[in-house]
């Protein structure tokens, strides 16, 4: 893949989730790919804190799966799925996905593989974010934009 975005520090992560942030409304869905340590919670933390959420709040929901944000100044919380330890085929129905997805909460999911079927039917509109680390050890990040979303206005691009 090319024409990244070229995330060069914390900095650089923190300014596409203030970018991300502004677009959002609460009834969205992000998903997150990308492999072990990309960047993937640490996005989810810049973006707690541009909604004006408590970014002390966000951990790797690794082995809970799910956590749920209270509330900011925008009126919705964020439901902060990470699916890393389920594969394709899993159960999902204990997590209570769906009524997330029913629910006020912006939903942003790591590890969205396992939960293929159930991105595919809800009507939010979907962000799709992939990170990686090259082999300097520099992060990159690909955003797919729902249709009709203001383009992300960001430096770094056609690298
Ligand atoms: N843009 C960045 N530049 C440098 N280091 C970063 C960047 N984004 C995240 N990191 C660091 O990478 C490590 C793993 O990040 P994390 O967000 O936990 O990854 P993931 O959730 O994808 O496994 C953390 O130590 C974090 O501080
Ligand atoms: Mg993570």
């Amino acid at each position: 893949m090319s024409g990244g975005l070229l995330l060069r520090d914390r900095r650089a992560t923190r300014a596409l989730a203030l970018q991300v942030g502004r677009r959002l409304t609460g009834a969205e869905l992000l998903l997150l790919t990308g492999e072990l340590g990309a960047g993937k919670t640490t996005f989810v933390r810049y973006l707690a804190q541009a909604l004006g959420l408590d970014p002390a709040w966000v951990s790797s929901p690794s082995f809970t799966l799910l956590q749920r944000y209270p509330p900011g100044p925008g009126g919705f919380g964020i439901t902060h799925v990470d699916l890393y330890r389920l594969a394709p085929g899993d159960d999902l129905e204990p997590l209570g996905l769906e009524e997330a997805l029913a629910g006020p909460d912006l939903v942003v999911v790591e590890w969205p593989e396992a939960g293929a079927a159930l991105w595919a039917a809800t009507e939010r509109p979907t962000w799709a974010i992939r990170f990686a680390v090259d082999e300097s050890a520099q992060r990159l990040a690909w955003v797919r934009q729902p249709k009709g979303s203001d383009p992300l206005r960001m430096k770094d691009e056609g690298r």
